[in-house]
């Protein structure tokens, strides 16, 4: 009976044990783990609160821990929970109770909430490097078509002439704000926490600046309090991530729906799409649809990290420890996104001929026949109204603006006369040549602006 009520607690034990532990997550950040343990011990020597010498074994001890852990080497135990308590453990292994000193004038609280955010600095940078990246491929593909107009859509209705580079260019527009949100939340998370403790601050006379120097923090933490239960930069970093993903979803479909055979604008490189097992003719752009699909994860990231940090009372909760794995997915699923998105767009052909086919009946032309009254005296929802009554007429005719006559035009205005026929789909574009608009000196301004603004890498 005592044997089986033993089995049943150590069974429980090792249930709880599996329950509360992270370190099958969290040993992601032993490199920030144990730089943060370097710097903490050098200004614990530096302060006179350890010796020189010990801080050097420690130091040496950590080096060599994390060289064990690259090589795969290091065993970590579910028992010692977390990455910070298994180096540790290590650690006293390898230079004895020295080891045991590493800790003074720390907590695991600060001490995880400087590995995060030493975590987040670096995937910030990368995201961003990833963004200029795609910026590069949009870019580099709007050249190349600089010249192609096709249809631009507004409730995916065919609505006025635009230049496919005009139409990439606003996902480079899109993408530059997303940069600005990972600077802004670089700046939030570029703040050092470790100086205060399990929540209070620590009774030793450390010196924050310096760690906050050795670890390249431009600030230190102002509330100690505050400090350990802060989770605001990896929020930020999701919900940045989260709108990057939204906007890549909209590229993601206007990819899909372009190189559909109902579209036909584009044509995608083979490895970004994949055949269909039973319909031979098919070419999926599967790529684009998990981007797409994969945006939905993404936001559930950021509702989750939000939803376990409401109503935490201060300071540190356990449940904080959830807040890592929802980040490591979105930034895995973010960076996987935008580097495929910029190998893939390398590949796109634009067909411009399928375009020009698209839009051979001209009613997109309408709004410009209106302004064309315009000039000519009349207001123009007077205009527009006539110019709808005639595009009724051209598309119950079967005729595109252009194979109407004369006669037909003066039915609906006596405004009209031979210059109609210069309005083209080139004449359109040229005409909106306002600051942000698709005229090509536009277009091409824009260009050049993009280039020097994303500090585009050369290739
Ligand atoms: N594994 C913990 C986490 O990720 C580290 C901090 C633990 N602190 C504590 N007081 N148990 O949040």
């Amino acid at each position: 009976m005592s044997y089986l009520r033993n089995r049943f607690q150590k069974e429980a034990n090792r249930m709880a044990q599996d329950y509360v532990a992270s370190i099958p997550f969290d040993q992601r950040l032993y490199r920030q783990d144990v730089e943060g343990s370097i710097a903490h011990a050098k200004m614990l020597a530096k302060q006179g609160i350890i010796t020189n010498s010990e801080a050097e074994a420690i130091i040496a001890g950590l080096n060599s821990i994390c060289e064990e852990i690259e090589q795969g080497k290091f065993q970590f135990k579910s028992e010692l929970e977390d990455i910070h308590m298994n180096i540790e453990a290590r650690l006293f292994e390898k230079i004895g109770n020295v080891a045991g000193k590493l800790h003074t004038a720390r907590s695991r609280n600060d001490q995880i909430a400087l590995d995060l955010r030493l975590f987040v600095k670096e995937e910030i940078l990368k995201t961003i490097d990833a963004l200029e990246a795609l910026q590069c491929s949009l870019v580099n593909l709007a050249e190349t078509n600089k010249e192609v107009i096709m249809p631009g859509y507004t409730h995916l209705q065919q609505a006025q002439p635009v230049l496919v580079a005009h139409h990439l260019l606003a996902y480079f527009e899109m993408l530059q704000r997303d940069k600005k949100r990972f600077y802004n939340c670089l700046n939030c998370t570029d703040v050092l926490p470790l100086g205060s403790g399990a929540l209070a601050g620590v009774p030793y006379p450390v010196d924050r600046e310096f760690v906050a120097q050795e670890l390249g923090f431009t600030k230190v933490s102002a509330n100690s309090l505050d400090a350990v239960s802060d989770r605001d930069f990896i929020i930020e970093y999701e919900a940045a991530a989260a709108l990057t993903m939204m906007h890549l979803s909209r590229l993601a479909e206007e990819i899909i729906l372009w190189s559909s055979i109902e579209f036909g604008f584009i044509e995608l490189g083979e490895a970004y799409t994949t055949g269909s097992s039973i319909m031979p003719q098919k070419k999926n752009p599967d790529v684009a649809e998990l981007a797409r699909g994969k945006t939905g994860r993404v936001y559930g990231n950021l509702m989750a990290i939000l939803t376990t940090m409401k109503s935490l009372p201060l300071t540190y909760n356990r449940d904080m420890q959830e807040d890592k794995e929802g980040l490591f997915d979105t930034v895995d699923t973010l960076h996987s996104s935008l580097e495929i998105f910029a190998e893939m767009i390398k590949t796109i052909k634009v067909n411009a001929k399928r375009i020009r086919d698209v839009i051979k009946k001209d009613y997109i032309l309408a709004t410009d026949i209106a302004d064309y009254l315009v000039k000519k005296g009349l207001p123009f929802r007077e205009a527009h109204g006539i110019v709808a009554k005639l595009s009724e007429y051209a598309i119950k005719e079967g005729k595109s603006f252009h194979e109407l006559s004369l006669r037909e035009y003066k039915n609906f205005s006596p405004l009209f006369s031979e210059d109609v026929y210069g309005i083209s789909f080139e004449s359109s574009i040229a005409a909106r040549d306002v600051i942000g608009g698709t005229s090509p000196q536009q277009v091409e301004a824009a260009l050049q602006k993009s280039k020097g603004d994303s500090l585009l890498r050369s290739e």
